[in-house]
């Protein structure tokens, strides 16, 4: 991994991905370390963030490293007509590693093949949101002490959702997943990842209702019917409040369900769950921290 882009999570083998969890584990109880003190990390967010960015920035302030970049691409020189490769060329002059996300899928790709400079991908359109998936897989062991025979659900916009595609690439790496697929008929995940799953020897069911999965589930993840992905924002209106978690809707749920999200949420998740020992989405938004810093050290050859 040391120097090697992370643009997708099949570019790490199942043994990388347990290596950067085991990695995260001691940042976890130990993240101000600084080991990042003599490198300067670009980060280039041509897309909006919180939790990507703020996360990737704290888990670099905490580790002693400098960071450079841009949180809004009208303030670089794209906004002049500057091409990706130029401003990838560029950046990679002043940095030793660079996170960036991206509205075109592929982009992310295309950045890490220009120089040798390490590439993270922070986002690519509906493409790959590896970080993230690596986050979530953290969360989901560090909630049932396992990867292996897990039943998940996934609800919401499984059709654009790059978290979604991420991770249940990820997980088919893991034995007997057995995915339950909750969406509206318009956001089904795509037939390519549903053929990965069964090739991998897992299997599949799909729903369009919340209610005929929850007792029967070890993970809840749900997601957000994101806007900006939609041609059409009539089809948008039409499937915007699909998922509403409330609490009452967890009464007969099993003990060791947990709820994650990769967030931001809209409404699919009535704020009133958050009390609820269930839910954990904002400690899953914590471990980003701790799993950047981990790639980090990693792809800088620090661990
Ligand atoms: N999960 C996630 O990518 O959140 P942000 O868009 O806030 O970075």
């Amino acid at each position: 991994m040391n120097n090697r882009s992370l643009i997708s999570i099949n570019d790490y083998s199942k043994e990388e991905i347990l290596q950067v969890l085991k990695t995260a584990e001691e940042f976890e109880a130990n993240p101000r370390q600084k080991i990042l003190k003599n490198h300067v990390i670009a980060s280039l967010f041509f897309e909006p963030s919180t939790r990507t960015r703020l996360s990737f920035e704290s888990a670099i302030n905490q580790l002693g490293g400098r960071i450079i970049g841009f949180t809004d691409a009208s303030s670089s020189s794209v906004k002049k007509g500057e091409s990706l490769r130029d401003t990838i060329e560029t950046v990679s002059l002043y940095s030793d590693l660079i996170v960036m996300r991206h509205p075109l899928e592929g982009s992310a790709r295309f950045a890490s093949e220009i120089n040798d400079t390490p590439v993270i991908n922070a986002g690519d359109g509906a493409n790959q949101h590896p970080t993230q998936c690596l986050l979530d897989l953290y969360s989901i062991k560090q909630t049932q002490n396992r990867l292996d025979n897990l039943d998940i659900a996934l609800v919401g916009d499984l059709k654009y959702g790059r978290t979604v595609h991420s991770l249940v690439i990820a997980m088919s790496m893991f034995k007997n997943i057995r995915f339950h697929l909750v969406s509206p008929i318009e956001l089904k995940l795509p037939r390519s990842i549903k053929d990965f799953i069964v090739a991998n020897g897992h299997s599949y069911k799909q729903y369009t209702d919340i209610s005929a999965v929850i007792n029967n589930i070890d993970i809840l993840y749900m997601t957000r019917i994101q806007q900006e992905r939609f041609a059409d924002q009539l089809e948008y209106e039409r499937v915007k409040n699909s998922y509403v978690l409330e609490n009452s809707m967890l009464d007969n749920s099993r003990d060791n369900l947990r709820i994650l999200h990769p967030m931001p949420r809209v409404n699919e998740i009535d704020e009133n769950v958050d009390s609820n020992k269930k839910a954990h989405y904002f400690q899953q938004a914590q471990n980003g921290v701790f799993v950047r810093q981990a790639l980090l050290a990693t792809i800088l050859g620090l661990r």
